[in-house]
């Protein structure tokens, strides 16, 4: 008998798989391991459905795909949770982020983007488990950049051969420059506003617009529109224009996949070719997830020359 079942994401077949019947004991045999490693590697997103253990079998399912690592926002500050290698995805009423959207309130929204685009070193991945999940709205949204690089046309493709991407950290999605963005700032959480201090931040980050996956040599569609400035050595309005043709072809509703939470759910997710988002709650609602991070760097980033002062 297999150790679990695989199965295609509801409403999306270009990638993702979900994993049922997985029983935690069996994360230690090797064999396991490995399916569970390519199935990653070839699918991006892996949903596991009805797995028990919490953070134990949270843990031991992340160090399959590698070292965990400390977010980098969390280093310095004061923040802690149950266990070193997990980092807080919360919202409060009182203390988390909360936007104006379409003339609607929305607690806790993050829209489409990479993790760490605006440093150099990109993570691999992570998974993320619910502690307390609201009562409306709080799915996390995914698109593949490897179906999103094979959807573009042909001469939008050569377009964008050879170009790089800047990114800066930008918190207030007010100020989102490309993709969508918030009509009003009502509340910034202390950690998103800190970010701005942070030393990793003060210099814009560069990554490659295409790269290929390693091991496969499929190419991926590396934009991540949150955080991005503009094209390097074209941040006029061409090069602005240019990327967001790109960014309007890589948020569409064919690519997206959106994840509806349930207990004993867990989302891996491979941060080298998948852009996520949050979709938000109702300002009144709470939602507490734990996730790991997976400790990796794709080794494209780098960092613009800063200018003499
Ligand atoms: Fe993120």
């Amino acid at each position: 008998m297999p150790a679990f079942e695989t199965a295609p994401l509801p409403g999306q077949d270009r990638y993702g798989a979900v994993v049922t019947g997985l029983a935690p004991d069996a994360i230690d045999d090797p064999d396991v391991r490995h399916a569970l490693l390519e199935l990653w590697s070839s699918k991006g997103l892996v949903v596991f459905r009805g797995i028990a253990g919490g953070l134990d079998t949270q843990v031991r399912l992340s160090e399959i795909y590698g070292e965990p690592e400390i977010h980098p926002m969390m280093e310095g500050t004061d923040i802690k949770t149950e266990h070193r290698a997990l980092a807080p995805i919360e919202f409060r009423e009182e203390s988390g982020n909360i936007y104006e959207i379409d003339g609607k309130l929305l607690g806790g929204y993050l829209p489409w983007h990479f993790d760490g685009a605006y440093v150099d070193r990109i993570n691999h991945g992570g998974i993320l488990r619910p502690d307390i999940l609201p009562g409306e709205g709080g799915d996390t949204g995914f698109i593949d950049q490897i179906a999103a690089y094979h959807l573009l046309p042909d001469p939008l493709k050569e377009r964008i051969e050879g170009l790089s991407v800047l990114y800066s950290y930008q918190p207030d999605l007010t100020k989102a420059k490309f993709g969508p963005r918030a009509d009003r700032l009502v509340q910034m959480s202390d950690l998103f506003r800190k970010g701005m201090e942070h030393p990793s931040v003060q210099i814009r980050a560069i990554h490659p617009m295409v790269y290929r996956q390693a091991g496969t040599g499929r190419k991926i569609l590396h934009v991540s529109p949150w955080f991005a400035d503009g094209i390097e050595g074209m941040e006029n309005e061409e090069g602005d224009a240019l990327l967001r043709e790109v960014v309007g072809h890589v948020i569409r509703p064919e690519l997206m996949y959106f994840h509806k939470w349930q207990e004993g759910d867990m989302v891996l997710w491979d941060n080298w070719r998948m852009l996520h988002c949050a979709t938000g709650v109702p300002p009144g609602e709470t939602r507490i997830m734990r996730r790991t991070t997976i400790v990796g760097d794709y080794g494209l980033g780098r960092r613009e020359e800063k200018r003499a002062a």
